[in-house]
């Protein structure tokens, strides 16, 4: 792999970056702060998403794709902007929404005088193509409609291996948790992964590629079936797997074998499996052809490389970072008011510093627990994912620093405020809203659950669940001042 250099070509290149709170974009974003001379303009649903540090650095405009005057602001005075989104997830009419979404973009960027789109999407041909990459495809087919007006690159990619990309927690968890696995037939499909970083690099280097009209680029590290992949992560990890293939396993079965031993969702597992169905590989060349510079790292690095980050705790984004839905689902916090059951508790901390009150909040869930009452926890998470919802399975991107938008367990940051406030929303089943909220003023640290029931069964739920939160809010409480007393809990960011 070969990381493209700023050149002084880039100098007062004036970027557009949508997508950049989701997997790809982040990294991207990341990646091209490190460039001097260009100069950073981001399209987001919810500004707290990107990072106080950041902020300053890159111009930001609020909005998403199908609001004309943000689009507008957005593309206005840029040079090259990039299309990192999608609105999988959402229920109902994805295709439809994706569909207007790059049309509405293609308008905004034309109108402007954008020279370049920059496209990501997945590999696979229209005839085979599963109903997530038939949208991928047309969302590719939209953006490049007008080739008179505005050149776009279209790279497509397979399957995306890097610490936490939805692929690769897929592998990694069933890979760790299973040693001996019967397979359905989908695992012998090939498909062509591609390591995140070089997927990054290729996209960066588009900026200043030297090319003329539209341009489809098939990037991946040679094929590979599922199968290879697994017992090549196990090989990585040093571990011994045996995959027994069988007739029987339905796509539906394999989907729900994945929600069960994964962190993904079942809507995620199926539309992986459903991909996997037909081979997804490299249909052309123009990846050697036009970015000779960039040599991609071998499935085994790609696997190395995504392991080390996990290990060394900088993961730079995952799957679950962006909302899977047609509104960022952070977005509104404010409706906390609207809650009308509390569960409110205060400790006085004494003497002990604030910020180590604070680390130790930011510590809860992941691989660490939530301190106390663990079966409880991992109880609530299971029935949660029997339903259907996350379970704790999410973990946490980042052992101690959290920010807006990271994913917890079955909970999401909606609000941090260094020292001051952590407000988590429930993404678990349940029949309402919640959100768990913790202030520190003074020396007090304030623990409230806010619950916003949704008619009976809401307000049934709420009181069935009382004596269990008696139990672990109160004990909450008190671990997380313990452990600051103790000095343990991370640092906050
Ligand atoms: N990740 C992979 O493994 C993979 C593999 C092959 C190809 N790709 C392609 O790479 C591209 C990016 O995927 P990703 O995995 O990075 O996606 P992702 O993590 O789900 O992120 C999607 C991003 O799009 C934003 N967004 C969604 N709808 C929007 C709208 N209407 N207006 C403005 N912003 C909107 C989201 O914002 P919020 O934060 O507000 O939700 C988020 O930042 C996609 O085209 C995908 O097909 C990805």
């Amino acid at each position: 792999m070969s990381e493209r250099r700023a050149g002084p070509e880039n100098r007062g290149k004036r970027i557009l970056i949508t997508g950049a709170t989701g997997y790809i974009g982040r990294r991207l974003k990341d990646r091209l702060l490190r460039e001097p001379g260009l100069s950073l303009r981001l399209l987001v649903r919810n500004r707290a998403k990107v990072r106080p540090e950041v902020r300053h650095r890159v111009e930001i405009v609020e909005g998403d794709t199908f609001q004309k005057e943000a689009l507008a602001q957005a593309a206005s005075g840029i040079d090259t902007a990039f299309y990192l989104i999608h609105s999988m997830g959402t229920k109902g009419d994805f295709s439809g929404l994706d569909r207007k979404s790059a049309e509405n973009f293609r308008t905004a960027c034309i109108a402007a005088g954008v020279k370049r789109i920059i496209y990501l999407g997945g590999l696979g041909v229209r005839q085979t193509a599963s109903k997530h990459l038939l949208s991928r495809i047309e969302t590719g087919e939209i953006l490049a409609a007008e080739p008179e007006k505005i050149q776009t690159i279209w790279f497509r990619a397979g399957v995306i291996i890097g610490s936490g990309s939805a692929s690769f927690e897929i592998i990694r968890n069933l890979t760790e948790k299973l040693p001996c696995m019967l397979t359905p037939r989908w695992v012998t499909t090939k498909t062509e992964p591609v390591g995140v970083a070089d997927v990054i690099s290729y996209l960066a280097a588009a900026i200043d590629l030297d090319a003329r009209g539209n341009l489809v680029v098939d990037i991946g590290c040679g094929q590979l079936s599922f199968q290879e992949m697994m017992l090549g992560a196990a090989k990585a990890m040093g571990l011994r797997r045996i995959l027994i293939p069988v007739p029987f396993l339905t796509p539906r079965l394999s989907s729900y074998w994945l929600t069960l031993f994964t962190p993904v969702p079942f809507a995620v597992a199926a539309a992986l499996v459903e991909g996997l169905k037909s081979e997804t590989i490299v249909q052309n060349d123009n990846a050697r052809r036009h970015f000779p510079q960039i040599r991609p790292m071998s499935y085994e690095e790609a696997v190395q490389a995504a392991i080390r980050e996990i290990a060394e705790n900088q993961v730079l984004s995952r799957w679950c970072d962006s909302s899977a839905g047609a509104l960022c689902d952070i977005k509104d916090q404010d409706t906390l008011a609207q809650a009308i059951l509390r569960d409110c508790r205060c400790l006085d901390f004494g003497e002990i510093p604030a910020e180590r009150i604070f680390a130790s909040a930011c510590a809860i869930g992941g691989r660490q627990g939530w301190f106390t009452y663990t079966f409880l926890w991992r109880l609530r998470g299971l029935i949660d994912k029997m339903a259907g919802g996350y379970g704790l399975n999410r973990g946490r991107r980042d052992l101690s620093a959290l920010r807006v938008g990271d994913a917890l367990d079955f909970w999401k940051v909606a609000d941090l405020k260094p020292g001051q406030r952590l407000l988590l929303l429930a993404q678990m089943k349940v029949p309402g809203r919640a959100w768990l909220e913790f202030t520190i003023s003074g020396h007090t640290l304030t623990q409230t659950a806010h619950f916003y029931p949704k008619g009976v069964w809401g307000r049934l739920y709420w009181y069935a669940v009382l004596p269990l939160h008696h139990l672990v809010f109160r004990d909450l409480l008190n671990k997380i001042v313990a452990r600051a007393a103790g000095g343990e809990g991370g640092e906050q960011i």
